[in-house]
């Protein structure tokens, strides 16, 4: 790898402005060296078992500032954290030299970047997963399970912080753990390498990430870094940008290459690997047009007969009918995951769809005559009751044009029932946007609409749609329903998404006329086909 021209080392091997109080660790096996740095064990002068790690940023091209600046951005962002990496702390002395602000850091007078982290004292999950292949614990299902959910779980906690990482595989994740034959469940996991992050909380603030996504550099960093390693997902891939529409534009820089699913796709690569080993590069084979899990369904359907004939107890029927049903869960999982950009899991879905699998391993384990009835699930939801769920707005959310369209749509649900106090309830007062990316811009939210008359009542299904428009200054409000089949949709207006003009009374308004057509419509529609 060849360093920057602007690099100057001391003889110590560490950049000329690394705080003079440390050097290379003897015990350093060598730099670790990915796609942009140097990352090497350091060590105090004053001592050596105060250890560290340096990451020099070699490229001194402005693609490589950015990367050195997101990930420092990233890391203060995700300070609290743990299981992920931090820089160094412990120390008064600078920890970085990347500057604070993202116009300091593009000029041309800087110096090599580098950056002091903790060291994490473990190896990456590459490392780990394949010398547990050669291990005689070996590595199951179960295993890959377990890692893949404590992987998701960070990811999410990253998330919520507003931090998408972009650039998840089993290189820039790192696993702490005793000895090779430990339970997995002792092994911990650690997030590294935030260079290609998207940064939600510094929109607006001091990074105009449209313009930089805008820039071509950002389509060839995506591009290239991802494009013949180790998994490009999809919602990173290149386009031809020239032939896309102002809308097709919008959506690919703003919501797509920005969007955390970019991680759940990741995470659903990782998976993959774990059960097979295989290096799953991209979605679809560029010959046979397969993906990765359709070429090495043998190998998958492998290792859930290995699972299955390690558990005891189970009738020949038994065990193939549990063998087919996880078949079927792990192949629509990766058919999910090795889907489409817009077709992706949402983190909380996969999160589910991992929560299935484990629920069915463990009705394995312990046999099914534990399987709880249908009756038993059901009497559990009965005393969780009616929630009705309001979104909480993380604070490190903006408050995007479909969050003031939930509010404003709650705002209406609350004024309905408050104004016709002879009885109506919804079943679900909230408005939290079904968790559905099919459309980029679009929103549904369902509800169910109880009347109550005596002994009698009707319920109907409403439900809420948000479009926001091309610019994103506009959002059209719609509400329907399905009544035999058909679904009626009506629509409440379009409203500006900038300041106070999303305004809950004109939309309350609209919004009581429309219900009310709705529900005639509705009933027209019973009637006609009664
Ligand atoms: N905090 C840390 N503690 C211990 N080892 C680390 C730490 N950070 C990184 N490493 C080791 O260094 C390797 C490279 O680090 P990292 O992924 O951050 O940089 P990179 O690969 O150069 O960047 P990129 O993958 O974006 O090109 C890791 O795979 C890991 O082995
Ligand atoms: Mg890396």
């Amino acid at each position: 790898m060849a360093s920057s021209k602007t690099v100057c080392w001391e003889p110590t091997g560490l950049p000329y402005d690394v705080p003079p109080k440390w050097k290379k660790s003897k015990k350093s096996s060598g730099p670790h060296s990915g796609g942009e740095g140097e990352v090497t064990k350091i060590c105090l002068n004053a001592n050596e078992k105060m250890t560290a790690v340096i990451k020099v940023y070699t490229y001194d091209t402005r693609t490589r500032k950015m990367r050195a600046y997101r990930e420092i951005t990233a890391l203060k962002t995700l300070k609290d954290l743990t299981n992920v990496s931090h820089l160094y702390s412990a120390d008064t002395n600078i920890v970085t030299n990347v500057p604070d602000n993202l116009s300091d850091t593009l000029k041309d007078n800087y110096a090599t970047f580098w950056a002091i982290m903790t060291n994490i004292e473990g190896v990456t999950l590459k490392e780990f997963v394949t010398k547990r292949y050669k291990h005689p614990q070996g590595f199951s299902l179960l295993d890959a399970l377990t890692l893949t959910e404590k992987l998701l779980y960070i990811v999410k906690t990253i998330h919520a912080m507003g931090v998408v990482h972009r650039d998840l595989k089993p290189d820039n994740i790192m696993i702490t753990y005793q000895n090779y034959g430990d339970p997995i469940e002792k092994a911990e996991i650690f997030v590294i390498d935030f260079g290609l992050a998207y940064i939600k909380t510094q929109e607006n603030i001091d990074i105009d990430w449209s313009e930089y996504d805008r820039t071509d550099d950002v389509v060839t960093e995506l591009g290239d870094s991802l494009g013949n390693r180790w998994y490009r997902v999809p919602q990173l891939d290149k386009h031809d940008i020239i032939k896309m529409t102002a809308k097709e534009k919008n959506d690919l820089f703003h919501v797509i290459r920005r969007s955390s699913t970019i991680d759940a796709s990741s995470i659903c690569a990782i998976f993959f690997w774990m059960l097979t080993q295989i290096v799953p590069q991209t979605n679809r084979d560029k010959d046979t047009n397969l993906a990765p899990h359709q070429r090495e369904s043998a190998n998958i359907k492998k290792k859930i007969d290995q699972t299955i004939s390690n558990i005891t107890g189970l009738s020949n029927a038994e065990s193939q009918m549990l063998a087919k049903r996880l078949q079927l869960y792990l192949m629509t999982t990766f058919d999910k995951g090795f889907e489409f950009a817009d077709r992706q899991w949402t983190i909380e879905q996969l999160n589910y769809r991992l929560q299935l699998i484990r629920n069915t391993l463990e009705s394995l384990k312990t046999a099914s005559s534990l399987l709880e009835t249908l009756e038993d699930v059901s009497d559990a939801l009965i005393k969780l009751g009616d929630t009705a769920s309001s979104a909480v707005p993380s604070p490190y959310e903006i408050r995007s044009p479909l969050d003031k369209a939930a509010s404003a749509f709650v705002f209406a649900k609350t004024r309905f029932i408050e104004n016709h106090q002879r009885g109506y309830k919804w079943t679900d007062g909230g408005c939290q946007w079904s968790d559905d990316v099919n459309h980029m811009v679009e929103r549904k939210h369902y509800d169910t609409l109880t009347y109550y008359l005596l002994n009698q009542n009707w319920s109907i299904i409403v439900c809420f749609t948000a479009n926001v428009n091309e610019t994103g200054q506009s959002v059209f409000l719609s509400i329907g329903s399905i009544v035999h089949g058909l679904y009626i949709g009506i629509p409440i207006g379009e409203y500006a998404t900038n300041s106070n003009s999303l305004d809950k009374s004109d939309i309350y308004t609209n919004f009581e006329r429309e219900l009310k057509n709705l529900i005639h419509l509705i009933c027209k529609r019973k009637a006609s086909t009664r």
